[in-house]
């Protein structure tokens, strides 16, 4: 079955840039969010990052109607019931997860393919909250989702060949490169990524290295665009935590263990850009 309509659950930071994508290469696009107020927000944002491209040059002012022509944005979930595929991209918090699938099933085609962007909640475990283990997958984003390239696509041990292979050629299709990898908390990208932005943090909470020392480390001694500490304030102080914490309770390895200070961090609101300081503060432009 090729996708031709998609819808999007949730328009924050990670749905947003889902839908922004998936209308500009073309595909009708519901996003919904729980209240009228978050929505105006989340599409608000899509204006904004594109409004950006258009000034910089980069993105063709023409795109800015047709992401106004393909996307359409709702506060009821009733409203994706025709969608080929529908991702979930709402908080990390698998009971309110549980209970999105639920109602998804009673609402959506049969045939349609149920996706979480879970960067490390179990896929296989979500599976269950729906009667269509076989059409259940990761699609892993990365932020900001209009400028990272890759789509790590999760397979269960339940995902039906076909469901993955439409999937693999949606992905490609809104401009993508797609990493297909098992079900293991993590991936392929947290597995790698999370333990090195602890590390960083354990760096600076020792004392071994200032902030931007660190950062400057990285960038100029490995080529990384942005330093682990920066990335960190980026990615969110409190989604880094809970990252930790479920990859901790899967793996038990140190290595994966939140250090102190980045608690003490998030118990403190200092969740980086998304509350204005973090390792930095964003109130400047740049950060400082
Ligand atoms: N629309 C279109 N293009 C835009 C744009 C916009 N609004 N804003 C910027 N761009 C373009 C720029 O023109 C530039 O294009 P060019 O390379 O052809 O000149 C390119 O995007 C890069 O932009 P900038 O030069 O302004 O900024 P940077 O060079 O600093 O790049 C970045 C920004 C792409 C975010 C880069 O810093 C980067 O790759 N950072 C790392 C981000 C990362 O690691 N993300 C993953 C986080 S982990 C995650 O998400 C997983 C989760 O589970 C935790």
């Amino acid at each position: 079955m090729a996708i031709q309509k998609v819808g999007v659950v949730g328009c924050g930071l990670m749905g947003s840039g889902i839908a922004q994508v998936t209308a500009q290469a073309g595909f009708a696009t519901v996003v919904r969010e729980v209240s009228p107020n978050a929505l105006e927000k989340g599409l608000a944002s899509i204006h904004k990052f594109l409004q950006a491209g258009i000034d910089r040059g980069k993105v063709p002012p023409y795109e800015l109607d047709k992401v106004k022509k393909h996307l359409t944005g709702t506060v009821k979930l009733e409203d994706l019931a025709d969608c080929d595929l529908v991702v979930e991209a709402a908080p990390e918090n698998l009971a309110l997860k549980k209970e999105l699938f639920g109602a998804l099933e009673g609402i959506v085609k049969g045939g349609a393919i149920f996706a979480s962007n879970t960067s490390s909640l179990s896929i296989t475990e979500m599976s269950n909250f729906c009667r269509r283990p076989e059409r259940f997958l990761g699609l892993h984003f990365f932020n900001p989702v209009p400028l990272m390239k890759l789509v790590e696509v999760v397979r269960t041990v339940r995902t039906h060949p076909a469901a993955l292979a439409d999937a693999n050629a949606w992905c490609m299709a809104i401009g993508k490169t797609v990493v297909n990898c098992g079900d293991s908390t993590g991936f392929v990208v947290n597995r790698l990524l999370v333990p090195y932005m602890v590390d960083a943090i354990r760096v600076f909470e020792q004392g071994l290295a200032k902030r931007d020392d660190i950062d400057n480390a990285m960038k100029l001694g490995c080529g990384y665009p942005m330093g682990p500490l920066f990335l960190t304030d980026y990615v969110g102080l409190d989604t880094t935590y809970s990252i930790c914490e479920i990859m901790f309770d899967e793996f038990k390895e140190p290595r994966f263990a939140a250090p102190p200070l980045l608690k003490r961090m998030v118990l403190a609101g200092l969740h980086g850009r998304k509350s204005g300081r973090g390792f930095y503060d964003w109130s400047t432009n740049p950060p400082s």
